[in-house]
């Protein structure tokens, strides 16, 4: 069974890529078959911090259609077990992703043959990156102990959970029109919990409601915390979960904590994942300590989800295969 870890951030620069390739390299050398793939869709450098020449097809051949399959375009790394998919650094201007080919992406990437598909994806809350995101239940976001990542954080969960609830039911539904009434309401600044919406989906339906209460409750994603510099800094960690706690009734996991280290940088600059560099670190114990947390974690099933646009899609059908 493939595991897909996406990693994802609100604020950018916060060590997605950098956890994506020593957390890559750390499973992989516990015996994991990896596949890290770089869908920083316009934003594409996965290849430098792992230290790839950049002269491979990527994703954007994918998207483009120069390439008719994501797993043509794996490649070996120095690493045995790790395989890299390059983003669109090759091809820029790629980033605008049409939503069959994403669709028909993400099947491909929950179907590559590997123990964990690590996604890096960009920063942000497009609907593309959340749309990866949602591949799992339990993906990563990554947050630095500054109090404006940590409000990032906070709204990147708070945009995953709408479209969440959202894609939990067809286009052009009933309960469609309430989510966004609700979601509407909730950005001219009430005080609305996200607990409220499957109470007011009970109009609609009291299965509606159910739905919605069975997907909040299996949704689970976990934080990683990056450049941490004293064990006070985690007094922020408790906030982050408290107001979410509060506003989006999630119970949230920390996956782990990576500590400040200027080698991190310079591991950057010679294109080589830390932990090959410096085994012994703190840096690297904590990423390895990461990787056997997320080995031994079960695996939840991924949120059944509806496509934005189901009726196009079904039109779809009714032409050639995309
Ligand atoms: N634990 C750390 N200690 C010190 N510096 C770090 C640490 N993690 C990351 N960095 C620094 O932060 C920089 C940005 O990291 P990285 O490229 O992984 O962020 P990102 O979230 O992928 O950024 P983007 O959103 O641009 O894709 C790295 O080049 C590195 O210099
Ligand atoms: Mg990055």
């Amino acid at each position: 069974m493939t595991v897909v870890l996406p990693v994802a951030s609100g604020k950018g620069g916060v060590g997605k890529s950098v956890l994506s390739a020593n957390l890559g390299v750390a499973l992989a050398r516990a015996g994991k078959a990896v596949v890290l793939v770089d869908l920083d869709l316009g934003g594409s450098n996965l290849h430098t911090v792992l230290g790839m020449r950049n002269k491979y097809a990527g994703v954007g051949h994918y998207i483009t259609k120069q390439e008719d399959s994501i797993e043509a375009l794996l490649l070996e790394t120095e690493v045995k077990r790790l395989f890299f998919v390059p983003g669109d650094a090759l091809l820029p201007g790629t980033a605008n992703l049409p939503f069959f080919r994403k669709q028909r992406m993400i099947k491909e990437l929950s179907g590559l043959p590997a123990d964990f598909v690590i996604l890096d994806l960009g920063s942000g809350s497009s609907y593309n990156t959340i749309d990866f995101f949602l591949t799992t239940s339990s993906g990563l976001v990554v947050c630095t102990f500054e109090p404006t990542s940590i409000l990032n954080a906070y709204s990147f969960l708070k945009t995953a959970l709408f479209r969440l609830i959202y894609r939990s039911f067809p286009a052009k539904s009933e309960e469609r029109k309430v989510i966004e009434e609700f979601g509407n309401r909730k950005l001219e600044g009430s005080s609305h919990s996200f607990q409220d919406l499957p109470r007011r989906l009970r109009s609609v339906s009291a299965e509606s409601a159910d739905r919605a209460e069975e997907q909040l409750a299996a949704f689970a994603p976990r934080v990683v915390l990056n450049m941490g510099r004293s064990s006070a800094d985690l007094q922020l960690g408790a906030r982050l979960r408290g107001i979410v706690r509060k506003n989006l009734g999630l119970e949230l996991e920390y996956a782990g904590v990576l500590p400040y280290d200027e080698e991190i940088s310079r591991s950057v600059l010679e294109r080589r994942p830390d932990i090959l560099r410096r085994p012994d670190s703190r840096f690297a114990y904590n990423v390895d300590q990461i990787a056997r947390k997320l080995i031994d974690a079960p695996v939840l099933r991924p949120p059944v989800l509806y496509e934005e646009d189901e009726d196009l899609r079904a039109l779809s059908r009714q032409l050639a295969s995309d």
